[in-house]
């Protein structure tokens, strides 16, 4: 793991910027084409505003979720309304948004594997961390979090109940958030940073589901943090 420590928010959003927009600019000189995941929630605000800036060639890149809240994309705790109002915007208004939650499907888990399954790797991963431990919808307690967490599941998207989660979710699962070329796990404030800690010491996965990605990634793992 590699630790990214930033003085303040604003340098964090900038720093990690530059390097997610680094990593799409060598996929689409290398392939032609970039994928990025992001997460929601309200950390990466100012990240997505600074990456929105980037001088990349968005029209090849594809953004899409890492994971989603299963509401309208109009509602306020949407992750899909979040970047549209965020991060496509400037340049990036010219990138093209996969989202995971399809409020017209009459099976929304069914439509979202479907139209994941025909996505390449990601270049970048971008994970937040709640301060129950989880990351993506690894929810402690969830109901497939067993089936998300296997390394060998089939699947890249599966559905997730949680008491912690609000409404209903959709995410990725770790065998697939784990393809990324560049990872990175974007936490701030003590608070979440001693969550960190208490993750990287012994314990099970299913207390601090965020320990699957930091024992999944291991060596790769980029952690950027602002107080
Ligand atoms: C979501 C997320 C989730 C998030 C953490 C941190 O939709 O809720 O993708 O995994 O990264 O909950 O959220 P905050 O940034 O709001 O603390």
């Amino acid at each position: 793991m590699t630790r990214h420590d930033y003085p303040d928010r604003i340098k964090l959003a900038e720093g990690l910027a530059a390097g997610v927009a680094a990593v799409l600019a060598g996929g689409i000189a290398t392939r032609g084409n970039a994928l990025l995941a992001i997460s929601g929630g309200s950390t990466p605000a100012l990240f997505f505003e600074h990456l929105s800036n980037a001088d990349i060639d968005w029209r090849v890149v594809t953004v899409t979720l890492v994971d989603e809240r299963c509401v309208p994309a109009d509602n306020d705790r949407s992750n899909a309304g979040l970047v549209g109002r965020t991060l496509l915007r400037n340049h990036a208004m010219q990138a093209r948004f996969l989202p995971l939650f399809d409020a017209t499907a009459v099976d929304a888990l069914a439509s979202a594997r479907k139209s994941m399954a025909l996505a390449p790797e990601p270049d970048a991963v971008v994970l937040g961390m709640g301060g129950d431990g989880h990351t993506a919808s690894f929810f402690p307690g969830g109901d497939h979090l067993a089936e998300a967490l296997d390394t060998n599941s089939p699947h890249r998207v599966e559905s997730m109940r949680a008491p912690g989660a609000g409404e209903p979710r959709l995410t990725l699962t770790l065998h697939y958030l784990l393809t990324a070329r560049f990872l990175a796990l974007h936490i701030e404030g003590d608070e979440k940073r001693a969550v960190l800690d208490q993750a990287l010491a012994d314990g099970p996965v299913v207390e601090l589901p965020v320990r699957a990605v930091l024992r999944g990634a291991a060596n790769r793992l980029n952690v950027f943090w602002a107080p």
